[in-house]
């Protein structure tokens, strides 16, 4: 991992970057950085929904976190039953626990453009990403919905979660308030978010994205693999 850890690491103060560069046991496997645009909004804004019309059209490759954590809980992990309980109560999972599912999944990816969805929930996720990953995301998207429609949208999804209910859904939108919104300030004032009115159809919803991945695609067509770097993808700015 060291050689992908020195391309990540220049994002990074050299403090930081020493740190990465210590960490163990991870295996090289890729020589560019990855593209990776995180995906923000409360339950129900339709981060998923748009994440499948990305990958669609721009060929990137959809993590969600939630998915990732639901997984856990499916495959009997060690951190199963705790996943659930704290999915259950609409709360955030340890996030060494996330992060962790988040970069091995990138690692075991060919692809090296990630929309990494409903992640970081929380200061603590996003330091933690920091710190373990050694780099910030290239782009954040904030699907902005207000709250009765993100309600009216959990409840009548029925796609069998023991999350999507009355009680665990205004649970979920006050840890989305309290705890979301400091992260969305965070990368607002760092000129990275990128905020979506996510009401209307579905296509109306994404003729607000499209242009910000079609700026993104032609943006990583002028780097080729030896020159693409991430200090430019960091300036990278949506007309
Ligand atoms: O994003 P999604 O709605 O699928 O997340 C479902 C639940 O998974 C959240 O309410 C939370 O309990 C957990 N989660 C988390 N940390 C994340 C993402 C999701 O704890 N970064
Ligand atoms: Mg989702």
């Amino acid at each position: 991992m060291w050689r992908r850890a020195t391309l990540l690491s220049s994002l990074l103060p050299s403090s930081k970057a020493s740190v990465l560069n210590q960490e163990k046991g991870r295996i090289p496997k890729k020589e560019k950085p990855p593209f990776i645009t995180f995906v923000l909004g409360g339950p129900g804004s339709g981060k998923g929904t748009q994440c499948a019309k990305i990958v669609e059209n721009f060929g990137f490759t959809h993590l969600s976190a939630g998915d990732l954590l639901r997984n856990e809980i499916s495959s009997n992990s060690e951190n199963g039953a705790m996943i659930l309980d704290t999915i259950r109560e609409g709360k955030i999972v340890p996030s060494n626990v996330t992060v962790k599912l988040i970069q091995r999944a990138i690692e075991s990816s060919d692809n090296d453009k990630f929309l990494i969805d409903g992640f970081p929930r929380t200061e603590e996720n996003r330091r933690t990403y920091e710190r373990i990953i050694g780099a910030e995301p290239n782009i954040v998207l904030f699907f902005d919905c207000p709250e009765d429609e993100m309600v009216k949208r959990v409840l009548s999804r029925n796609q069998g979660r023991v999350d999507d209910n009355k009680d665990t859904v205004r649970k979920r939108l006050e840890v989305f308030t309290s705890l979301n919104l400091p992260v969305i300030n965070y990368y607002s004032q760092k000129g990275k978010l990128y905020k979506i009115r996510a009401v209307g159809t579905e296509d109306e919803i994404f003729e607000q994205v499209r242009p910000i991945f079609a700026a993104v695609e032609s943006l990583l067509k002028l780097y080729d693999d030896s020159t693409r770097s991430n200090k430019d993808l960091l300036i990278f700015k949506v007309p």
